[in-house]
């Protein structure tokens, strides 16, 4: 019997695995940078907390999650994303009554949705998410924004597009609402049954819909940006300035209307335009949710954040043709001729490693060279070469793999001459 991995998951090998460890500590660093400290939730939480946070009328919700009874019939669902189990967190461990606020978390992590595959389009996926809680000020949804910017510039993506929107306060969101219903409603029988259902639930997702995308109503529909009240208009326009004086540069679409409900004012995405990234171009999604504490039972408490997937950054990586700097090779290789220089690699080969060098030898017994072979397969900038007659002469030869020459070197000597020479 042979088994087969499940559809939509992914081994990680190394040599692809070192891009995801440069992306991590590339994200982590600059989390350092930005004062977000790393936060690390279950994998999997009790069903109710999506379902109340993320929202009865969302995909993930509706058909999306990874949901099962546990031994005592509790319902679990293993995370869909991060941002409730963040915030139920922040909750349930009073984080709230720190001194320091707003409280600036960071994940690195699998989350789990039950979609259709395809590329960029995963049923297991890594996202790398911030978020800020307890802080009203436009300046922190433009240093959200920024931090996302940051950690795709630093790696060097250049097509990227940023997309804004404010989806604004309850009192903006209800009158966008009525309009909406009112624009829908008389022929809502034209639209598909999600639609019909969102109608009553969230009629701002009707202009998500992938279904009903061309019908004529929604192109008219009415723009939420009309119906920004005073303070929300102005918390949009402080947002868009200190993103100005940040020097990045967005587009604002009245149509973003992102797939989760929690969001209020502030929601942004970010794309790909790179030729050849592929049909799914969203990269990073983010925006306030100021309600979302108290929906989970906590003090109210604004928030904002974003969520990228690992497996996006990377295939747009791809698409630019970006190679990241990623150094695979060990410093020093030992080569063995005879028993005895063979016993003595084992403790020199443990001295090297002890004094912080990259190092590795042979464990199959190879000829001297296929030594050699397995040497530059391991891409060493030195190999140590060590036979019975330096080992009575306490020395080693050292050759060096960019210029092909050779020297010997005392034995005591050669940690700190390779050390010298690689570090
Ligand atoms: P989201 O838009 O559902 O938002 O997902 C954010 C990002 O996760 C997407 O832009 C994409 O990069 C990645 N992603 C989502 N689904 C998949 C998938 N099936 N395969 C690969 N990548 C995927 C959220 O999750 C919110 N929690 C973001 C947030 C944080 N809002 C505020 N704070």
């Amino acid at each position: 019997m042979s088994f087969q991995i499940p559809r939509g998951t992914q081994d990680i090998l190394p040599g692809e695995v070192e891009k995801w460890q440069f992306v991590e500590n590339t994200a982590r660093d600059l989390c350092r940078r930005y004062q977000y400290k790393e936060i690390r939730t279950p994998i999997f939480e009790h069903t109710e907390l999506f379902a109340r946070g993320v929202g009865e009328s969302t995909d993930i919700v509706q058909k999306e999650m990874y949901t099962f009874q546990d031994r005592k019939g509790r319902s679990i669902t293993l995370r869909p994303e991060g941002t409730a189990s963040t915030v139920r967190a922040f909750v349930e461990k009073k984080l709230y009554a720190n001194a320091s606020q707003p409280t600036k978390l960071y994940y690195i992590g699998p989350m789990f949705r039950y979609e259709r595959p395809q590329t960029g389009r995963y049923r297991q996926f890594v996202q790398f998410g911030i978020e800020a809680l307890g802080s009203n000020d436009p300046a922190i949804d433009a240093e959200v924004i920024s931090l996302a910017m940051n950690l795709y510039q630093t790696l060097g993506l250049k097509s990227l597009k940023l997309v804004i929107n404010s989806l604004g306060d309850s009192e903006s969101r209800k009158a966008h609402r009525e309009a909406l219903i009112a624009h829908f409603e008389p022929r809502i029988g034209e639209f598909c049954s999600d639609c019909q259902k969102r109608l009553q639930q969230n009629p701002l997702r009707i202009l998500d819909c992938k279904k009903d995308r061309d019908h004529d109503l929604m192109g008219t529909a009415p723009s939420i940006l009309e119906f920004l009240n005073e303070d929300s208009t102005l918390y949009f326009y402080k947002v868009q300035q200190y993103l100005t004086a940040n020097g990045i540069e967005f587009e604002v679409d009245p149509g973003l209307v992102r797939g989760l409900d929690y969001y209020n004012h502030t929601a942004f995405e970010i794309m790909s335009n790179a030729e050849g990234f592929g049909a799914i171009t969203t990269l990073c999604g983010g925006g306030r949710y100021n309600g979302l504490a108290q929906e989970i039972g906590g003090p109210e408490t604004p928030g904002i954040g974003f969520a990228l997937s690992i497996e996006r950054l990377l295939a747009a990586l791809e698409a630019e043709g970006i190679e990241l700097p990623i150094s695979a090779g060990v410093d020093c290789y030992i080569v063995t001729m005879g028993d005895q220089a063979k016993d003595r690699a084992v403790s020199l080969l443990n001295n090297m490693r002890n004094a912080g060098l990259v190092a590795e030898k042979d464990y199959e017994d190879k000829k001297m060279k296929a030594q050699f072979k397995a040497a530059d397969r391991h891409q060493a900038k030195f190999v140590a070469v060590l036979g019975d007659d330096e080992l009575a002469n306490n020395v080693i030869a050292i050759k060096n793999m960019e210029t092909g020459t050779q020297e010997e070197i005392a034995l005591d000597q050669v940690i700190t001459y390779l050390k010298q020479k690689t570090m």
